[in-house]
Parts: structure tokens; C-alpha cells; sequence
């Protein structure tokens, strides 16, 4: 399958680029095609502009569209911040996920236009998840980041995997227990 790797984080060497790297190594070995769009590092533009929102897609936005035409399964990676995507993924989701491209809406009902694609979301937190499930937040960030971003383009969301506690020196056996569950 042809898989594309989507990941916000400001620090190369972070533990977020690490399960990602590790997610990337996975696929290969198991015989998969993949590319990582490190956003980041890419530099690419999170602001949506008034001539994009207009005329669509261009320039850095036009070639992620194409990668995820070109992909089977879509994979995105980010830390929740504020509970919510880093402003980059954020601004990738505003410019590549666009109307016309990732959806359409007729009466202000949307309806998904990538059907037939699979996701995969991963992300991490420095709350345990039994408190952001009790807070309502969990379902916060399901309702308005699986169902409202991926689901509503058409995206079949296989999997959302959280990593909870994620704090900055993780024990070395916690973080490769980490490592061994982004790769199964
Ligand atoms: C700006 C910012 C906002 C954050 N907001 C939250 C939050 O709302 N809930 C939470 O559990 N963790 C929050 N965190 C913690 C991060 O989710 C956590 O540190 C990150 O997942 C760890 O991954 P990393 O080591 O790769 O940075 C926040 C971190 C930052 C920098």
C-alpha cells in the first residue's frame, strides 16, 4: 500500500518525530511504500490566504493534495495542544483539506469527498487519558478532530492511537514500550 506520513512537531529530536520515525520504519519493513511530510522541517505555509481560500489550492498545498492522491492511507502525528492540532497541522488541514478537494456541501451539509482512502491518527498528550475522558475532553477532540476533519472528508479512520503522559524525560522503558506499540 502507499502510505503517506503526515507529522507537526517544532523539535526534530522529539519524542513525537521519534514515533514517528519508528511508525515510518514499521511500514517499510513491512513491504510498504510511504513518504513523510515532515511539515516542520518542509517549512511549510500554515496560513490560509485570502487568494488560496478564492482560487484554491497552490504552491505547497497543491503538492500535498497530490500526495494524498497519490496515497491509500493517509497517517497524520501531532502533540495536542490546547487539546486541539499545533497551528502547522492545523494550517496543513485549512489549505490541503480544502473544499472541492476533501469535501463538498450542498445547504451547508458537508459530505467527504475522499472516500475510499483509509487514516490513521496518532497523537500525544501530557494528560493521563482516564482524565481526559472523565473531563469530556476526549470526546472533544473526537468529535471535532476524527469525526469533523477526517471522517467528514470521506477518510475510513482505522485507528486513532493516543500517547498519554508524555512528558519530557520518559523513563527509557516507558518510551520503548511507547516505540513497540507505534510499530505493532
Ligand atoms: C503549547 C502546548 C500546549 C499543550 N496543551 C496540552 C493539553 O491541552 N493537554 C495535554 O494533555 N497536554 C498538552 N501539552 C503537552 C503535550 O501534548 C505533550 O508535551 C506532548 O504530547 C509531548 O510530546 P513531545 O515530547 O514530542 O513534545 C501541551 C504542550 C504544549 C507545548
Amino acid at each position: 500500500m502507499n502510505h503517506l506520513i503526515v507529522v507537526a512537531h517544532p523539535v526534530e529530536r522529539s519524542f513525537t518525530m521519534g514515533l514517528a520515525d519508528a511508525f515510518a520504519d514499521e511500514l517499510e519493513k513491512l513491504g510498504h511504500v510511504r513518504q513523510t511530510r515532515d511539515l516542520y522541517r518542509m517549512g511549510f505555509d500554515p496560513v490560509l490566504g485570502g487568494q488560496e481560500l478564492v482560487s484554491g489550492a497552490s504552491g505547497d498545498a497543491a503538492q500535498a493534495q497530490d500526495d494524498i492522491r497519490a496515497a491509500d492511507v493517509l497517517t497524520v502525528i501531532y502533540p495536542l495542544w490546547w487539546l486541539s492540532m499545533p497551528a502547522m497541522m492545523k494550517g496543513y488541514v485549512d489549505r490541503v483539506l480544502a473544499r472541492g478537494f476533501a469535501y463538498g456541501s450542498k445547504k451547508g451539509v458537508v459530505h467527504g469527498l475522499l472516500s475510499g482512502k483509509k487514516a490513521v491518527l496518532i497523537t500525544l498528550s501530557g494528560a493521563p487519558l482516564p482524565l481526559l475522558v472523565a473531563s469530556g475532553n476526549w470526546n472533544a477532540v473526537q468529535v471535532l478532530q476524527d469525526t469533523h476533519v477526517f471522517r467528514s472528508s470521506g477518510f475510513d479512520l482505522l485507528e486513532h492511537l493516543h500517547f498519554d503522559e508524555v512528558e519530557p524525560d520518559l523513563p527509557g522503558a516507558t518510551a520503548e514500550r511507547n516505540m513497540a506499540r507505534v510499530r505493532s
